[in-house]
């Protein structure tokens, strides 16, 4: 038996725009995502010799074929014909769940590269995105890691040049949204205002920090925020003590801001932590 060991790192996304509704049900997506360093771990027993099974340190998580993790080794073994003869995973959780923070896909993620690195990377880092897609639409991007454009449903990547180097502090209210209804609810409302990518990857080519703070645009964010006003108050904190730029990430709930050093986001941390525990200081990866 062998155990490999993975991290397991959750995004954000800095834009992310919906472009239309797909004959298959999902979403055209445009999205700039960037890794940050909040991460779980993941250890993988190959070879066990028994049934597979999956443990997650925190409660509420499914342990079985529904774990987007569990299915992510399934689908490996599926494509490249591998038999591990035996499989046990074992997530230690941090990244929070319903955040939209891509804690499962990047779980599901870890495991499509632990198991393409034991059995000598059959699959290129690409083509092993691509197979996360089979997972879920984050998986891809979870997969490459880094910055990247992402269109399509999530399997279209494109890796652009790294975030210059700030801290963010990640806040995770007391709330989750279901992105399936999110998603449907923006079906039926026109969006008034799109993220402009192109000058987010502009912002990005020039290593302009202020100027990626101000791109920052997701359209979920209005639409969440409407019924969480707490989303707000955690916003006008962050931009009081001298975030560049913050916004919702994903489908929500928690919020992101870019601080311009670890000093500034501590002291937003400080401020938030009594009414919001969920709190993190993370880098760009
Ligand atoms: O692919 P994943 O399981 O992460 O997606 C969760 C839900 O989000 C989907 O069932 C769908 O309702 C919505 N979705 C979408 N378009 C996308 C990604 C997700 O409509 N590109």
């Amino acid at each position: 038996m062998t155990t490999l060991y993975e991290g397991a790192f959750a995004k954000v996304n800095l834009t992310l725009d919906v472009l239309g509704k797909r004959p298959d049900g999902y979403h055209d997506l445009q999205s700039v995502m960037q890794t940050i360093s909040i991460r779980d771990d993941v250890e993988i027993d190959v070879g066990t010799g028994k049934p597979w099974t999956l443990s997650c340190s925190a409660e509420g998580i499914p342990t079985d074929e529904r774990n987007l993790a569990w299915k992510a080794a399934r689908v490996f073994c599926d494509s490249t014909g591998k038999d591990p003869e035996g499989i046990s995973i074992r997530i230690t959780k941090r990244i929070p769940s319903g955040a939209g923070l891509g804690g499962g896909s990047a779980d599901a993620a870890a495991v499509l590269r632990a198991l393409n690195r034991h059995y000598g990377e059959p699959l290129s880092i690409l083509a092993l995105a691509e197979l996360g897609s089979q997972v879920g639409s984050d998986v891809p991007f979870c997969t490459l890691t880094g910055t990247a454009m992402v269109e399509g449903r999530g399997e279209r990547l494109r890796p652009l040049p790294p975030m210059p180097d700030c801290t963010f502090v990640v806040c995770k209210p007391d709330f989750s949204v279901s992105t399936p209804e999110l998603y449907r609810k923006l079906d039926t409302v026109a969006i008034p205002v799109h993220p402009d990518n192109r000058a987010m990857e502009n912002a990005l080519i020039a290593g302009d920090l202020q100027a990626v703070a101000d791109q920052l645009y997701n359209v979920f964010d209005p639409v969440v925020t409407a019924d969480h006003l707490e989303l707000n108050y955690i916003k006008s904190i962050c931009n009081s003590y001298g975030s560049l730029g913050q916004q919702m990430t994903g489908s929500g709930s928690a919020v992101f801001a870019i601080m311009p050093s670890f000093e500034y986001a501590a002291v937003v941390c400080n401020m938030l932590k009594d009414n919001f525990p969920g709190i993190f200081i993370a880098k760009p990866i």
